[in-house]
């Protein structure tokens, strides 16, 4: 996540900006006393102030002043479908008329259930949460139970939430010391390893016979951004099983995206639990934790009591909720009986490789890259001499891949906006099933003036 960069006053890019978003800087001025930074997601921050978006459809979305956008985020990776799909548009408003929320068990999440467990094998058993954040929080303490161990490995650059285990070890605290308001007992039981380095992870194992799982991205930290070796994810798997830990794949924005069985289908591993969130819901909140029927029954009460061992407490008010169960079947349902996973990773490929023609034009030591709907930027931060098309991102150590210029990254991220593009701050983004022939066009010709404007404004060499 990059950090806010200095408000620039000298640039053509910033100001063309400030001419065509008025309205989002005067809302943005608003939501400087209601939010801390302004901010409600430290994602989409944006200096001089984030777009303000007032409506959305299929790949693109328009800010308050009517200006419209090649939308990349897709709402940080939820709507493979685009905005708006109309089977799950139709599927929520008839629930809303049909109520939001029972407090009681329902069909809909059998149903949602079911369409989870047809598309992956490896979820025996599912429990619905309401994020992400919620999914891997409860995966570490169900894998905590089930082997009575203690320590977590996960992998520097992987993202999995916010919460207090896995907050060491994305964006900072590489050495796994605890991030501020975070207690130091917590941090010491989460190893923070390199990725993609097999040893690093056996010596991990030999030195701490505690280790209770091994939760990672199964493509890579920030879908690819720091991509993962097959061969290396693959080794997790063997030394998982060798040493009685558990393995958790973190399919929050793999899940139902690479394929629609996620990339544990594309891997062919199968994961002891599987953490899910955005697109099996539809686009609304939602997530849940899946995977095998014994682990799994820690959350049984009846087993739990036979067995004579303590039950994992688990509430949520909005677990299962119907409006996100039946957004998430309509989309599953997509995912199940359509081709939109491979047509957003075909126009993802096919943008990586027109982006890097127009880097290559501009002779620019750039590249972009990216695994299955995925697409990041290479902003090169230690100026390798480079060419796109032999960029080897596995060739390449993690901090580099996701270390950048923060102020470059804004003013990218402007001078995109400002062709009518919206990236996301890797740099990057997430394709949908609704990106078409027009999108791809409009953001090749975005990007390459926005190379030549970086440029001219000396920002690039090249
Ligand atoms: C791989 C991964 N895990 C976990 C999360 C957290 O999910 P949420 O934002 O729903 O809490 C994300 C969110 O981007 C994610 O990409």
């Amino acid at each position: 996540m990059a950090e806010p960069a200095p408000v620039l006053t000298n640039s053509r890019i910033v100001a063309r900006y400030r001419e065509r978003t008025p309205k989002s800087a005067k809302l943005a001025d608003e939501a400087r006393r209601a939010f801390p930074g302004g901010l409600t997601h430290d994602a989409r921050a944006l200096d001089p102030y984030p777009l303000y978006v007032e409506r959305a459809d299929g790949a693109r979305k328009w800010d308050a002043d009517g200006n419209d956008y090649v939308d990349y985020f897709g709402g940080h990776g939820a709507l493979l479908l685009g905005h708006n799909h109309p089977e799950v548009a139709a599927a929520v408003t008839r629930q809303l008329s049909l109520g939001t929320h029972y407090g009681s068990a329902h069909e809909l999440e059998i149903r949602w259930a079911q369409a989870i467990q047809r598309l992956m094998p490896a979820a025996e058993r599912i429990r619905f949460t309401s994020s992400g954040t919620e999914a891997t929080l409860l995966a570490l303490r169900l894998a905590r139970a089930f082997t009575g161990r203690t320590k977590i490995a996960r992998f520097a650059s992987h993202f999995h939430g916010w919460h207090d285990h896995l907050a060491a070890g994305y964006v900072n605290r590489f050495d796994g010391s605890a991030p501020v308001g975070v207690l130091n007992a917590i941090a010491a039981d989460v190893l923070v390893l390199p990725p993609n380095d097999e040893a690093a992870l056996a010596h991990a194992f030999a030195a701490h016979p505690d280790i209770a799982a091994v939760i990672l991205e199964p493509t890579g930290g920030s879908f690819g951004r720091v991509p993962a070796d097959p061969g290396w994810v693959h080794a997790i798997r063997r030394l998982t099983q060798a040493h009685g830990a558990l393995l958790v794949f973190d399919e929050v924005i793999t899940g139902f995206r690479c394929a629609p069985g996620g990339a544990q289908a594309v891997l062919g591993i199968r994961p002891d639990l599987v953490t899910m969130a955005k697109i099996m819901a539809g686009g609304l909140p939602g997530g849940a934790v899946a995977g095998r029927a014994d682990i799994m029954s820690y959350l049984d009460g009846g087993e739990s009591k036979r067995l004579g061992r303590e039950k994992i407490l688990h509430f949520g008010t909005y677990n299962a909720n119907p409006v996100s169960a039946a957004a998430g079947i309509a989309a599953l349902d997509q995912v199940a009986t359509t081709d939109v996973c491979a047509r957003a990773n075909a126009y993802a490929e096919r943008l990586r490789a027109e982006l890097n023609e127009a880097i290559a034009a501009a002779r620019v030591p750039w590249a972009a890259y990216g695994t299955f709907s995925g697409f990041h930027i290479f902003t090169n931060p230690k100026g390798r001499t480079m060419a796109p098309d032999r960029f080897d991102p596995l060739a390449l150590p993690y901090d580099e891949l996701r270390t950048n210029d923060p102020a470059l990254v804004n003013k990218l991220r402007l001078g995109m906006l400002n062709e009518g593009v919206d990236i996301n701050g890797w740099p990057g983004g997430n394709v949908s099933g609704a990106h078409g022939a027009a999108e791809l066009d409009a953001t090749v010709r975005a990007f390459a003036a926005v190379l030549k404007s970086l440029k001219d404004e000396g920002d690039i060499r090249g």
